[in-house]
């Protein structure tokens, strides 16, 4: 018997890489379901518009496809705009999971993605006992989203996850497209030496997904890239993949950045309960960075 999946947030990076993956083996009925009017992927995927946040709109969605697994990849990300406009911020990724588990049939699996910004940045690595504090709103948030989760009925995944880069089609600039496509035009960019996390191929991430659904497992796992490094030395690691000017990229501490929400500095997230359990081997930096440059020179062939 197949499994119905709905994939929220499918239009985003990681709902890109969930939707691709899980659409690959007919034993997944899978429907996409995101904010935007139309899905990346046209009408090669079913796929409907829906915002979380509107109680109306997911629970009818929910209702109608009676999904066993929901994979809720919708969030606003923008950690700086959260700070800024947090009634958005709050109803995208608190509310939207509310809505969800209100419309949820029994026995559905929920699987959501968390953040390593739950934690303060004082003593990382963290592991998924470590006591959250979050710094930012953004991070208040999804920690409150958990906390949903942990309070619901369901059988529930949070897989919490930090620098999640990778290409797609529309997806908003993340951290690694931002530093290639700076370097691409030869500007010079200053990045923090003093923020220290592993930077997560968004691809690795929803392989693990599939494997959490596969074995069926529930509870928290960190899922990130195998190793903890500075923005400055993975935009360093950016450079050399992909054969830019190093020279171009100089360093700079958090403090002189001010950004508006404050960020964990001495961050991470140990990944040997994901990586034992799950039976799976996320990449380190430079293999991650190679994958990446593979899929820009794939994707350069189709252009015309
Ligand atoms: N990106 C990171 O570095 C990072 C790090 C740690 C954890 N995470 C977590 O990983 C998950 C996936 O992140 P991502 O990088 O793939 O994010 P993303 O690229 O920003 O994708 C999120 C998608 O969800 C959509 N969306 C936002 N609010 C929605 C709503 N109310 N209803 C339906 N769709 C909505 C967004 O549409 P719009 O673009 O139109 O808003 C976007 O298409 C999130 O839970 C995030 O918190 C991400």
């Amino acid at each position: 018997m197949s499994k119905n999946i709905l994939i929220t947030g499918s239009n985003g990076l990681l709902g890109q890489k969930l939707a691709f993956l899980f659409s690959q083996s007919d034993y997944y009925k899978i429907l996409l379901a995101s904010k935007q009017p139309k899905s990346v992927f046209g009408k090669s995927l079913p796929y409907q518009t829906v915002d979380t946040g509107v109680k109306q709109e997911i629970t009818r969605c929910i209702r109608e496809f009676a999904p066993d697994v929901i994979i809720n990849a919708a969030a606003m990300t923008d950690v700086d705009g959260c700070e800024e406009h947090r009634e958005k911020a709050y109803t995208a990724n608190v509310t939207s999971v509310e809505n969800i588990v209100t419309a949820a049939k029994a026995g559905t699996h929920i699987i959501h993605f968390s953040t390593d910004y739950i934690f303060d940045g004082k003593n990382g690595p963290y592991d998924e006992s470590a006591i959250p504090n979050p710094l930012s709103y953004y991070g208040k948030t999804k920690l409150a989203s958990e906390n949903i989760l942990r309070g619901s009925n369901f059988d529930y995944s949070i897989l919490r996850t930090m620098v999640l880069y990778g290409t797609g089609m529309n997806v908003k600039t993340n951290f690694a497209l931002w530093v290639i496509r700076s370097l691409e035009e030869n500007k010079t960019i200053r990045l923090v030496n003093d923020q220290l996390g592993n930077p997560t191929l968004a691809d690795d991430l929803a392989y693990a997904t599939l494997r959490v659904v596969e074995i069926e497992r529930s509870g928290i796992y960190h899922i990130a890239g195998r190793e903890i490094v500075s923005r400055f030395d993975f935009a360093r690691a950016i450079a050399e993949v992909f054969a830019f000017d190093e020279s171009l990229i100089s360093p700079i501490a958090t403090a002189e950045l001010k950004q508006k929400a404050p960020r964990p500095l001495n961050s991470g997230l140990l990944t040997l309960k994901a990586e034992s359990e799950l039976d799976i081997k996320m990449s380190g930096v430079k293999k991650g960075l190679t994958t990446l440059y593979h899929q820009f020179e794939f994707e350069k062939k189709f252009d015309t």
